[in-house]
């Protein structure tokens, strides 16, 4: 079984391949509009989410689909909720938000349910879960040819926002935002630091 299953994960594609690809070129764009992604493509990006690496099988991501004219009223719920938690958004601001929203095709609410106190698997396992499940998610949609841009803004870290959307904030930790759609303009390449600037080796102290 073991012998099976590491000549399947070896059959996976060389280094040149168009996953590898995709994932050296995923960049975050925020302006994002029409067209979004079909029904069908959302459920092959969560394909990817739900292959994230998952201790004891928690299954703890969950995702929910925002379209317009939801997205709008969002955003004026979002705005309404930070004012009442004592931290209003500048006016300017406001107008920011409304603006990115009303062309923004597809909002994904994401959150993590909570296990508590899983003698196997703690909460920060949980957290790192649902990143995994995010970024699986995110890439997919750039593999697809859309741009997608996480956000922890709109009243993500309020009661109100998470609970409205169905998300007790006792039962699951919210995570923020992906708006998804075609990118506004076409977007300049990521730059980044070289990846094997954050490689370092341990070998063991000789005796
Ligand atoms: C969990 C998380 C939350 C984020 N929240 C925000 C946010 O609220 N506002 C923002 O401007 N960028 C936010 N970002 C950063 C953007 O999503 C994006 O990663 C950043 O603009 C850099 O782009 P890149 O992904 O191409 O490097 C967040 C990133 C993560 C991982």
């Amino acid at each position: 079984m073991q012998a099976q299953h590491q000549a399947q994960v070896q059959a996976q594609p060389a280094s040149d391949s168009d996953v590898i690809r995709v994932l050296t070129s995923r960049r975050s764009v925020k302006s994002v509009v029409a067209p979004g992604p079909s029904r069908d493509q959302i459920e092959l990006a969560l394909e990817a989410a739900v292959r994230a690496p998952d201790h004891a099988a928690l299954r703890v991501w969950r995702f929910a689909m925002i379209e317009q004219p939801d997205i709008v009223e969002l955003g004026e719920r979002a705005i309404e909720a930070v004012a009442k938690a004592g931290r209003p958004m500048a006016p300017e601001k406001q107008v920011k938000t409304r603006e990115w929203l009303k062309g923004v095709p597809l909002l994904v609410a994401m959150a993590y349910q909570i296990h508590h106190d899983n003698p196997k698997v703690p909460e920060l396992e949980q957290t790192l879960s649902m990143g995994a499940a995010v970024m699986n998610f995110q890439n997919a949609m750039h593999a697809m040819g859309y741009a997608s841009f996480w956000s922890t803004g709109l009243g993500t870290f309020t009661e109100e926002v998470p609970t409205m959307l169905g998300f007790d904030t006792l039962d699951y930790r919210f995570v923020g935002f992906l708006a998804v759609g075609t990118p506004a303009f076409t977007p300049t390449p990521a730059t980044r630091t070289p990846g094997k600037s954050i490689l370092t080796r341990w070998t063991a102290p000789k005796a």
